[in-house]
Protein backbone atom coordinates (compact mmCIF):
# COMPACT_ATOMS: atom_id res chain seq x y z
CA UNK A 1 0.00 0.00 0.00
CA UNK A 2 1.17 3.40 -0.92
CA UNK A 3 1.48 6.16 1.22
CA UNK A 4 -0.11 8.57 -1.75
CA UNK A 5 -2.81 6.50 -1.99
CA UNK A 6 -6.01 8.15 -0.52
CA UNK A 7 -7.70 8.30 2.56
CA UNK A 8 -11.68 7.56 2.16
CA UNK A 9 -14.71 9.10 4.15
CA UNK A 10 -17.98 7.83 3.86
CA UNK A 11 -20.84 9.10 4.80
CA UNK A 12 -25.11 8.73 4.19
CA UNK A 13 -25.03 12.30 2.69
CA UNK A 14 -22.59 15.49 3.44
CA UNK A 15 -22.60 15.44 7.07
CA UNK A 16 -19.70 13.51 6.71
CA UNK A 17 -17.61 16.81 5.32
CA UNK A 18 -17.65 17.78 9.01
CA UNK A 19 -15.57 14.77 9.93
CA UNK A 20 -13.39 15.23 6.02
CA UNK A 21 -12.71 19.33 7.21
CA UNK A 22 -11.13 18.33 10.61
CA UNK A 23 -8.91 15.77 8.65
CA UNK A 24 -7.99 18.29 5.87
CA UNK A 25 -6.99 20.56 8.29
CA UNK A 26 -4.55 18.44 10.66
CA UNK A 27 -3.34 16.75 7.74
CA UNK A 28 -3.06 18.56 4.28
CA UNK A 29 -0.76 16.19 3.10
CA UNK A 30 -3.30 13.63 2.59
CA UNK A 31 -5.27 12.96 -0.59
CA UNK A 32 -8.95 12.72 0.41
CA UNK A 33 -11.96 10.50 -1.32
CA UNK A 34 -15.35 11.74 0.01
CA UNK A 35 -18.19 9.83 -0.93
CA UNK A 36 -21.87 10.92 0.23
CA UNK A 37 -24.24 7.78 -0.23
CA UNK A 38 -26.90 10.66 -1.07
CA UNK A 39 -29.05 8.39 -3.03
CA UNK A 40 -29.79 6.31 -0.29
CA UNK A 41 -29.37 9.13 2.14
CA UNK A 42 -30.98 9.88 5.19
CA UNK A 43 -29.51 6.44 6.99
CA UNK A 44 -31.48 7.02 10.13
CA UNK A 45 -35.27 5.67 10.15
CA UNK A 46 -33.54 2.53 7.51
CA UNK A 47 -33.45 -1.20 9.13
CA UNK A 48 -29.97 -2.02 10.26
CA UNK A 49 -29.54 -4.90 8.01
CA UNK A 50 -29.86 -2.14 5.12
CA UNK A 51 -27.76 0.42 6.18
CA UNK A 52 -24.98 -2.70 6.75
CA UNK A 53 -25.10 -3.72 3.21
CA UNK A 54 -24.79 0.14 1.74
CA UNK A 55 -21.50 0.53 4.13
CA UNK A 56 -20.33 -2.74 3.13
CA UNK A 57 -20.95 -2.06 -0.10
CA UNK A 58 -19.50 1.55 -0.40
CA UNK A 59 -16.50 0.78 2.04
CA UNK A 60 -16.02 -2.51 -0.70
CA UNK A 61 -16.13 0.62 -3.57
CA UNK A 62 -14.06 2.84 -1.90
CA UNK A 63 -10.96 0.08 -1.43
CA UNK A 64 -11.26 -1.02 -4.77
CA UNK A 65 -10.24 2.90 -5.61
CA UNK A 66 -7.59 2.20 -4.11
CA UNK A 67 -8.21 4.01 -0.61
CA UNK A 68 -5.50 2.91 2.41
CA UNK A 69 -7.60 3.55 5.33
CA UNK A 70 -11.48 3.95 5.48
CA UNK A 71 -12.86 6.83 7.76
CA UNK A 72 -16.65 5.59 8.60
CA UNK A 73 -17.77 9.44 8.80
CA UNK A 74 -21.49 8.36 9.86
CA UNK A 75 -22.52 7.72 13.49
CA UNK A 76 -25.69 5.52 12.02
CA UNK A 77 -23.27 3.28 9.76
CA UNK A 78 -21.02 2.58 12.37
CA UNK A 79 -23.78 1.74 14.47
CA UNK A 80 -24.53 -0.70 11.95
CA UNK A 81 -21.35 -1.98 10.80
CA UNK A 82 -18.41 -1.37 11.88
CA UNK A 83 -17.38 -4.79 12.64
CA UNK A 84 -18.72 -6.11 9.67
CA UNK A 85 -16.80 -3.61 7.52
CA UNK A 86 -13.29 -4.58 9.81
CA UNK A 87 -13.89 -8.44 8.98
CA UNK A 88 -14.96 -7.26 5.01
CA UNK A 89 -11.96 -4.81 4.29
CA UNK A 90 -8.40 -5.25 4.12
CA UNK A 91 -7.75 -1.91 4.88
CA UNK A 92 -7.89 0.07 8.53
CA UNK A 93 -11.29 1.06 9.08
CA UNK A 94 -11.71 4.42 11.64
CA UNK A 95 -15.83 4.45 13.27
CA UNK A 96 -16.92 7.19 15.16
CA UNK A 97 -19.53 7.46 18.39
CA UNK A 98 -21.44 10.04 19.87
CA UNK A 99 -19.20 11.21 22.00
CA UNK A 100 -20.84 10.06 25.26
CA UNK A 101 -17.46 9.66 27.45
CA UNK A 102 -15.76 13.18 26.96
CA UNK A 103 -19.71 14.90 27.78
CA UNK A 104 -19.39 12.11 31.04
CA UNK A 105 -16.30 14.39 31.71
CA UNK A 106 -17.85 17.68 30.58
CA UNK A 107 -21.39 17.33 32.33
CA UNK A 108 -21.16 19.54 35.90
CA UNK A 109 -25.13 19.04 36.96
CA UNK A 110 -24.80 14.74 35.89
CA UNK A 111 -27.31 14.92 33.12
CA UNK A 112 -26.37 14.67 29.22
CA UNK A 113 -28.10 15.16 25.91
CA UNK A 114 -27.24 12.75 23.04
CA UNK A 115 -29.11 13.98 19.74
CA UNK A 116 -27.81 11.11 17.29
CA UNK A 117 -30.59 9.31 14.61
CA UNK A 118 -32.94 6.39 15.85
CA UNK A 119 -30.53 3.89 14.05
CA UNK A 120 -27.57 5.17 16.12
CA UNK A 121 -29.89 5.57 19.09
CA UNK A 122 -31.37 1.72 19.00
CA UNK A 123 -27.56 -0.06 18.34
CA UNK A 124 -26.30 -2.06 20.34
CA UNK A 125 -22.67 -0.41 19.96
CA UNK A 126 -24.70 3.20 21.38
CA UNK A 127 -26.58 0.60 24.27
CA UNK A 128 -23.33 -0.71 25.20
CA UNK A 129 -21.44 2.84 25.24
CA UNK A 130 -24.08 4.19 27.64
CA UNK A 131 -23.92 0.62 29.99
CA UNK A 132 -19.93 1.17 29.90
CA UNK A 133 -19.06 4.81 30.69
CA UNK A 134 -22.30 6.76 31.73
CA UNK A 135 -20.97 5.93 35.32
CA UNK A 136 -24.42 7.50 36.89
CA UNK A 137 -24.74 10.21 34.80
CA UNK A 138 -28.51 10.74 33.05
CA UNK A 139 -27.86 10.20 29.21
CA UNK A 140 -31.45 11.67 27.73
CA UNK A 141 -31.19 9.99 24.25
CA UNK A 142 -33.40 12.50 21.74
CA UNK A 143 -33.98 11.36 17.95
CA UNK A 144 -33.03 14.66 16.14
CA UNK A 145 -35.92 14.04 13.43
CA UNK A 146 -36.13 16.31 10.55
CA UNK A 147 -32.36 17.91 10.83
CA UNK A 148 -30.43 15.54 8.55
CA UNK A 149 -32.62 17.02 6.06
CA UNK A 150 -32.16 20.69 7.08
CA UNK A 151 -28.64 20.29 6.30
CA UNK A 152 -29.00 18.23 3.37
CA UNK A 153 -31.03 20.76 1.48
CA UNK A 154 -28.41 23.56 2.77
CA UNK A 155 -30.61 25.02 5.32
CA UNK A 156 -28.43 26.25 8.61
CA UNK A 157 -30.64 29.04 9.99
CA UNK A 158 -34.15 30.77 9.96
CA UNK A 159 -37.21 30.17 10.94
CA UNK A 160 -37.23 26.11 9.48
CA UNK A 161 -34.70 25.43 11.27
CA UNK A 162 -35.87 26.33 14.65
CA UNK A 163 -39.31 25.06 13.96
CA UNK A 164 -37.89 21.99 13.44
CA UNK A 165 -35.30 22.06 16.61
CA UNK A 166 -38.44 23.00 18.64
CA UNK A 167 -39.77 19.77 18.98
CA UNK A 168 -36.19 18.01 19.23
CA UNK A 169 -34.83 20.14 22.04
CA UNK A 170 -37.98 19.85 24.15
CA UNK A 171 -36.83 16.89 26.10
CA UNK A 172 -33.29 18.21 26.44
CA UNK A 173 -34.50 21.47 28.07
CA UNK A 174 -36.82 19.82 30.59
CA UNK A 175 -34.17 17.81 31.62
CA UNK A 176 -32.03 20.49 32.30
CA UNK A 177 -29.49 18.65 30.52
CA UNK A 178 -25.90 20.61 30.73
CA UNK A 179 -23.98 19.06 27.71
CA UNK A 180 -25.34 17.44 24.69
CA UNK A 181 -23.76 15.60 22.38
CA UNK A 182 -23.90 16.26 18.38
CA UNK A 183 -24.19 12.03 17.80
CA UNK A 184 -24.64 12.47 14.08
CA UNK A 185 -22.36 14.23 11.57
CA UNK A 186 -24.82 15.99 9.83
CA UNK A 187 -25.81 18.18 13.16
CA UNK A 188 -22.22 20.18 14.09
CA UNK A 189 -23.36 21.96 10.70
CA UNK A 190 -26.34 23.57 12.69
CA UNK A 191 -24.07 24.14 15.88
CA UNK A 192 -24.65 27.94 15.34
CA UNK A 193 -28.77 27.11 15.34
CA UNK A 194 -28.52 24.40 18.26
CA UNK A 195 -25.88 26.78 20.80
CA UNK A 196 -28.64 29.94 20.32
CA UNK A 197 -31.74 27.41 20.79
CA UNK A 198 -29.87 25.65 23.93
CA UNK A 199 -28.55 28.75 25.23
CA UNK A 200 -24.52 29.75 26.35
CA UNK A 201 -24.69 27.47 29.44
CA UNK A 202 -25.22 24.45 27.66
CA UNK A 203 -21.55 22.91 25.93
CA UNK A 204 -22.12 21.05 22.41
CA UNK A 205 -19.33 18.39 21.67
CA UNK A 206 -18.45 17.21 18.86
CA UNK A 207 -16.04 14.22 17.96
CA UNK A 208 -14.85 15.41 14.26
CA UNK A 209 -11.79 16.41 15.89
CA UNK A 210 -11.07 13.24 17.69
CA UNK A 211 -11.55 11.33 14.84
CA UNK A 212 -9.03 13.35 12.50
CA UNK A 213 -6.42 12.52 15.66
CA UNK A 214 -7.34 8.73 15.62
CA UNK A 215 -7.18 8.93 11.71
CA UNK A 216 -3.67 9.94 11.86
CA UNK A 217 -2.82 7.67 14.75
CA UNK A 218 -3.53 4.75 12.78
CA UNK A 219 -1.97 6.41 9.67
CA UNK A 220 1.23 6.54 11.81
CA UNK A 221 1.10 3.41 13.18
CA UNK A 222 1.02 1.54 9.99
CA UNK A 223 3.76 3.51 8.53
CA UNK A 224 0.89 5.16 5.73
CA UNK A 225 1.20 8.98 6.26
CA UNK A 226 1.18 11.20 3.29
CA UNK A 227 5.10 12.51 2.72
CA UNK A 228 4.77 15.95 4.15
CA UNK A 229 5.13 18.87 2.60
CA UNK A 230 2.94 17.44 -0.46
CA UNK A 231 -0.24 19.28 -1.35
CA UNK A 232 -3.10 16.45 -0.86
CA UNK A 233 -5.76 16.73 -3.32
CA UNK A 234 -9.77 16.36 -2.25
CA UNK A 235 -12.12 14.04 -4.66
CA UNK A 236 -16.04 14.17 -3.57
CA UNK A 237 -18.24 11.79 -5.28
CA UNK A 238 -22.27 10.96 -4.73
CA UNK A 239 -24.47 7.85 -5.79
CA UNK A 240 -26.75 10.90 -6.25
CA UNK A 241 -27.36 13.56 -8.82
CA UNK A 242 -23.85 15.29 -8.66
CA UNK A 243 -25.62 18.43 -9.94
CA UNK A 244 -27.83 18.56 -6.76
CA UNK A 245 -25.12 17.39 -4.47
CA UNK A 246 -21.90 20.15 -5.90
CA UNK A 247 -24.03 23.47 -4.66
CA UNK A 248 -24.35 21.86 -1.00
CA UNK A 249 -21.17 20.68 -0.71
CA UNK A 250 -19.68 23.41 -1.90
CA UNK A 251 -21.54 25.64 0.95
CA UNK A 252 -20.10 22.98 3.45
CA UNK A 253 -16.67 22.91 2.19
CA UNK A 254 -13.79 25.51 1.93
CA UNK A 255 -11.83 24.83 -1.23
CA UNK A 256 -13.60 24.85 -4.83
CA UNK A 257 -15.57 21.74 -4.84
CA UNK A 258 -16.57 19.34 -8.09
CA UNK A 259 -18.99 16.45 -7.21
CA UNK A 260 -18.64 13.46 -9.26
CA UNK A 261 -21.56 10.68 -9.81
CA UNK A 262 -21.15 6.95 -8.92
CA UNK A 263 -22.89 4.12 -8.94
CA UNK A 264 -22.15 1.54 -5.73
CA UNK A 265 -24.66 -1.48 -5.79
CA UNK A 266 -25.57 -3.22 -2.68
CA UNK A 267 -26.95 -7.18 -3.41
CA UNK A 268 -30.04 -5.68 -0.90
CA UNK A 269 -31.39 -2.83 -2.98
CA UNK A 270 -34.49 -2.57 -4.48
CA UNK A 271 -34.43 -2.41 -8.22
CA UNK A 272 -36.01 0.61 -9.25
CA UNK A 273 -39.58 0.61 -9.77
N1 LIG B 1 -24.53 11.62 9.27
C1 LIG B 1 -25.00 10.38 9.70
C2 LIG B 1 -24.73 10.05 11.14
O1 LIG B 1 -23.72 10.48 11.65
C3 LIG B 1 -26.24 9.80 9.09
C4 LIG B 1 -27.46 10.60 9.08
C5 LIG B 1 -28.56 9.92 8.28
O2 LIG B 1 -28.31 9.60 7.11
O3 LIG B 1 -29.64 9.71 8.84
O4 LIG B 1 -25.47 9.37 11.79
Amino acid sequence: MSSSAPVAVFDSGVGGLSVAREIRALLPAENLLYIADSAFCPYGARPTEEVRARSVAIGRYLESRGAKLLVVACNTASGAALEVLREALTIPVVGLEPAVKPAVRTTRNGRVGVLATEGTLRSERFARLVRDYADGVEVVAQPGLGLVELVEEGEFSGERVRATLDPVLRSLREREVDTVVLGCTHYPFLHEALAEALGPEVTLLDSAPAIARQTRRVLEERGLLAEEGAEGWVRMLTTGDPAEEEPVMARLWPEPVRAEGVTVQAPSDQPPS
